[in-house]
C-alpha cells in the first residue's frame, strides 16, 4: 500500500481531532497541584496530565484506527504486525512549562509510515492559546484552519531563532552552548521556550526564523517538522542533510529556507557534530 492510497485530509482531521480530545484533558490538569515522577533525571519528569493524555490517545487510536501501530512518550506504545502506519505522539511537549503552569506546551501527534520513518500528517496543538498548526503531506500547513507561511527575511542579524537544551546534561557535556552562544553573535536574538514542536510550528508561522536542537526524540519532532516543509520551510540535520538522525529528533535544524545554509554554518563551524 502507499501513502496515496490514504486519505491524508480526512486523516488530517481526524489527528487535529486527537490533539483537542487530549488538550482538553491536558487542560483539567493545567494550574491545579501536580504528581511528578522522575525518569531519567530529576530533571525529567511525567506528571499526571502527561499520563491521562497518553491514555485518552491510547484509547482513540484503538477505537479509530486499530490498523495503525503507535510510539509514544511515556508507554512506548504498540506495534500491530505488519502495520505500515504509525502514530507517533508527545502527551504533552513541554512538561516542564506544564509542570510550572506556564502556558506554553502541546500535544504532538503525527502519523508516519513505518517504511520511510516520515511523516504523512501532523497536529500541534497548544491547549491554552487554543492554536492548532497541522498539515498533511502535499496539502500545506494552518494553524486553526487558516493558511501558514515561513518568514521571508533574508539574513541572519535580522532572526530570532529557538533552540533548547537536553535532559541529558548531568551525563553528557552540555553540547549546546558553544552553539548558542555562536549564533548569539549571529542574529538578532534566541528564545528557549521548552516545546520543540511549537517552535518548529513557530517557524512554520514565521514567528521564528530558525530552530535548532539535538539529542530529541521522534515524538519531538515528526508532527513539527512536517509542519515546517508545508508551509515551505526547509529542515535538515546539523550538515545540512534530510537523513533519519532528523526525522528521529538527534539534530533538527529548522528553517525559513533562506537562511538555512547561514544557520547549518554555525552548528558546522563550531562543531556541533563532533
Ligand atoms: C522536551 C521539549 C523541550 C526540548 C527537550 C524535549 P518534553 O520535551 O520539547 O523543548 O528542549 O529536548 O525533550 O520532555 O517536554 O516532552
Ligand atoms: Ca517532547
Ligand atoms: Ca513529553
Amino acid at each position: 500500500m502507499t501513502s496515496h492510497e490514504l486519505d491524508l485530509p480526512s486523516l488530517r482531521l481526524l489527528t487535529e481531532r486527537f490533539a483537542r480530545i487530549a488538550g482538553a484533558v491536558v487542560l483539567s490538569h493545567y494550574e491545579r497541584p501536580h504528581t511528578e515522577t522522575e525518569k531519567s533525571s530529576i530533571r525529567d519528569v511525567v506528571t499526571e496530565g502527561d499520563q491521562a493524555s497518553e491514555e485518552i490517545l491510547l484509547s482513540e487510536f484503538r477505537k479509530h484506527t486499530p490498523n495503525f501501530g503507535v510510539q509514544s512518550e511515556e508507554k512506548g506504545g504498540f506495534d500491530v504486525e505488519g502495520g505500515r502506519y504509525v502514530w507517533v505522539i508527545d502527551p504533552i511537549d513541554g512538561t516542564t512549562n506544564f509542570s510550572n503552569n506556564l502556558p506554553y506546551f502541546s500535544i504532538s501527534i503525527a502519523l508516519a509510515d513505518a517504511a520511510t520513518n516520515r511523516p504523512l500528517v501532523g497536529a500541534v496543538y497548544n491547549p491554552v492559546y487554543n492554536e492548532m498548526f497541522s498539515a498533511a503531506l502535499g496539502h500545506g500547513a494552518t494553524m486553526n484552519g487558516r493558511p501558514i507561511q515561513v518568514s521571508s527575511a533574508r539574513s541572519l542579524d535580522r532572526a530570532v531563532l529557538a533552540s533548547g537544551f537536553s535532559y541529558n546534561r548531568d551525563t553528557h557535556e552540555i553540547r549546546n552552548m558553544k552553539q548558542w552562544t555562536a549564533m548569539l553573535a549571529e542574529c538578532r536574538d534566541l528564545r528557549r521556550f521548552g516545546s520543540a514542536a511549537l517552535d518548529l510550528c513557530s517557524v512554520a508561522c514565521g514567528r521564528l526564523e530558525g530552530y535548532w536542537e539535538g539529542s530529541m526524540n521522534a515524538w519531538d519532532v515528526m508532527a513539527g517538522l512536517l509542519v515546517v516543509t508545508e508551509a515551505g520551510g526547509t529542515v535538515t540535520d546539523y550538515v545540512g542533510a534530510v537523513s533519519d538522525a532528523l526525522y528521529n529528533g538527534v539534530e533538527v535544524v529548522a528553517s525559513n529556507g533562506p537562511l538555512h545554509d547561514n544557520i547549518v554554518a554555525v552548528l558546522v563551524r563550531t562543531g556541533a557534530r563532533a
